[in-house]
């Protein structure tokens, strides 16, 4: 058997620090601290059958959702790790309608979506949290909602953790993916995944149960992925439904994955900040692309800290082939 180094997420990210000589090792510990908060969650989410935390706890969110337990206790766990490390000046999770003042002296921006796929929880279906790094915009004594409304393509980081049959971390700095498995028995988030690029497609993501819902153009073209038309793939259709989840899978295996909008939701269901802009910044490292249908998901500015977007992710031909048929089938601003 051939033998590989062992490299911990720990080292990876300081190895990778010193391909910047400015750094000040400030946006390393902040790496360190998201991984930490992902294991504190990934203990959790692992146990979450034999403690009282499965189920609602009867609130609903910003959303108008419900929220479960676990939701809470990933959005506290990821907001006590940072609010007074000094890295932080401001967060904003999905389960928060405001912005989340941290240290006036913090460089950094961190959104996130502590649990994703909520709807799944209670099934042990994978889930996941999502984030997202920007740089601080402002220079006054505190930062602003403004710092966290800043465009895809601003991201000095980001990535996700999904806990599956193992909890996995991947994330990008701009420098490519990069993925790592969490040995349980020590503890450790392990290199298994390194320079992810993906490959030729093999899936297509999405939930078919609202195709009466969708614009014409929508509807051509889930039908050209499934092999409607001289040029159309072949492919197989998986959906979880954790958008975390069906995004790694198609990151590791090729595909794409689609949430429209739709006649009940014109503007889609995915968030730009929490969701739809990490992920299609990884997209993109690993040479895939992001589009709302219409243009670049990494150019699209918020203009509210929960602002929605449809998303086509994934294999950079597959996505191009979603505006050509949007562009063709769809008048601009209907669904
Ligand atoms: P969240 O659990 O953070 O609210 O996100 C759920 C999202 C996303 O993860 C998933 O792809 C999508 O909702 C599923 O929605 P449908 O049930 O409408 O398919
Ligand atoms: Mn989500
Ligand atoms: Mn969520």
């Amino acid at each position: 058997m051939p033998r590989h180094e062992l490299v911990t997420i720990d080292h990876h990210i300081l190895e990778s620090q010193k391909l910047h000589p400015e750094a000040t090792g400030e946006f390393t510990n902040l790496l360190y601290d998201i991984a930490l908060a992902a294991k504190i969650v990934a203990r959790e989410v692992n146990r979450a059958g034999l403690v009282e935390i499965l189920g609602l706890t009867g609130e609903e969110n910003v959303q108008g959702e419900e929220v479960r337990k676990l939701d809470v206790y990933a959005n506290e766990t990821l907001i006590r790790m940072n609010e007074f490390t000094g890295r932080v000046c401001v967060m904003a999770s999905e389960e928060d309608p405001d912005i989340i003042p941290a240290h006036p002296d913090g460089k950094y921006v961190l959104i996130f979506d502590p649990l994703d796929g909520s709807s799944n929880i209670d099934y042990n279906v994978s889930i996941g949290t999502i984030f997202a790094i920007f740089r601080r915009k402002t220079t006054g004594d505190s930062c602003s909602v403004e710092d966290c409304l800043q465009p895809g393509r601003a991201l000095a980081a980001a990535g996700y953790v999904v806990y599956g049959s193992s909890t996995m971390m991947v994330y990008s700095t701009g420098h490519g993916v990069y993925g790592f498995t969490l040995d349980p028995s020590v503890g450790e988030f392990l290199l298994s995944h390194p320079n992810i690029r993906s490959p030729q497609p093999k899936y297509y993501s999405v939930n078919h149960a609202y195709v009466r819902r969708w614009s014409r153009g929508v509807q051509e073209y889930v039908k050209w992925l499934q092999g409607e038309g001289d040029d159309a793939p072949e492919l197989s259709e998986r959906y979880i439904g954790s958008m975390v989840a069906d995004f790694h899978r198609n990151l590791l295996a090729g595909g794409v994955f689609i949430y429209p909008s739709d006649a009940k939701r014109p503007q889609g269901k995915l968030r730009l900040l929490y969701e739809a802009a990490p992920l299609g910044f990884l997209a993109e490292q690993a040479g895939g692309y992001v589009s709302t249908g219409r243009e670049n998901v990494l150019e699209v500015q918020p203009t509210s800290l929960h602002h929605r977007v449809p998303v086509f992710v994934g294999d950079r031909r597959l996505v191009e082939k979603a505006e050509e048929f949007i562009q063709r089938y769809d008048v601009e601003g209907g669904t």
